[in-house]
């Protein structure tokens, strides 16, 4: 089966510490539940999820490119069928949290919200410390973060279910930051 094939191929590329196989593994899962009530290819979508971030250790600023690029190499030494290749790689061109996806395709849609979903909510308060860690930035920066950027992602939503479970994340993600500020506020 190809799904066995591709993790053989890619698991070992994801040695970023909030890009790892365990954030794709979120991201899949995510993205079958949006699947299952918006319909769309299941195959292009789990393959998407799969790969999508493949390219990040080697070259996070380009990343959706490189990890397009390996995406083609990988599936074609697979048996994932060959005239969907191309929809997968184009899903992965335009997944990209800062950079405007091109790619209005449903199956785009579905890894782009299911990949933001892991970047709020409890999940996503915890990358994002994680992230400040490994960084070695501070822990101000990590808040600012969350006011810049991940408050906004409900909004980005591209597809109904998408939108539901960011609702949800988002409040959660408001009470924690009502609770740090009672905690560590003047
Ligand atoms: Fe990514
Ligand atoms: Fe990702």
């Amino acid at each position: 089966m190809w799904r066995k094939q591709v993790e053989e191929a890619a698991r070992h590329l994801h040695t970023d510490s909030t890009h790892d196989w365990e954030h794709v593994l979120r991201v899949l899962k995510t993205a079958k539940k949006i699947t299952r009530e918006e319909e769309g290819d299941a195959e292009v979508v789990e393959a998407a999820c799969l790969l999508h971030d493949c390219g990040y250790a080697e070259d996070w600023e380009q990343h959706e490119k490189t990890s397009a690029k390996k995406t083609r190499e990988i599936l074609k030494q697979t048996s994932f069928p060959e005239e969907k290749i191309s929809l997968v790689v184009s899903c992965i061109e335009s997944h990209r949290f800062s950079v405007k996806g091109t790619d209005d395709s449903l199956e785009a849609k579905v890894l782009r919200d299911a990949d933001k979903l892991d970047a709020i909510g409890a999940v996503g308060i915890a990358r994002c410390f994680l992230w400040t860690g490994e960084h070695k930035t501070t822990f101000q920066i990590a808040v600012r973060h969350f006011h810049e950027k991940l408050l906004k992602v409900k909004d980005s939503m591209q597809t109904k279910a998408g939108k539901k479970i960011a609702g949800e994340r988002h409040e959660f993600m408001k009470k924690f930051l009502e609770e740090l500020k009672k905690e560590v506020g003047e």
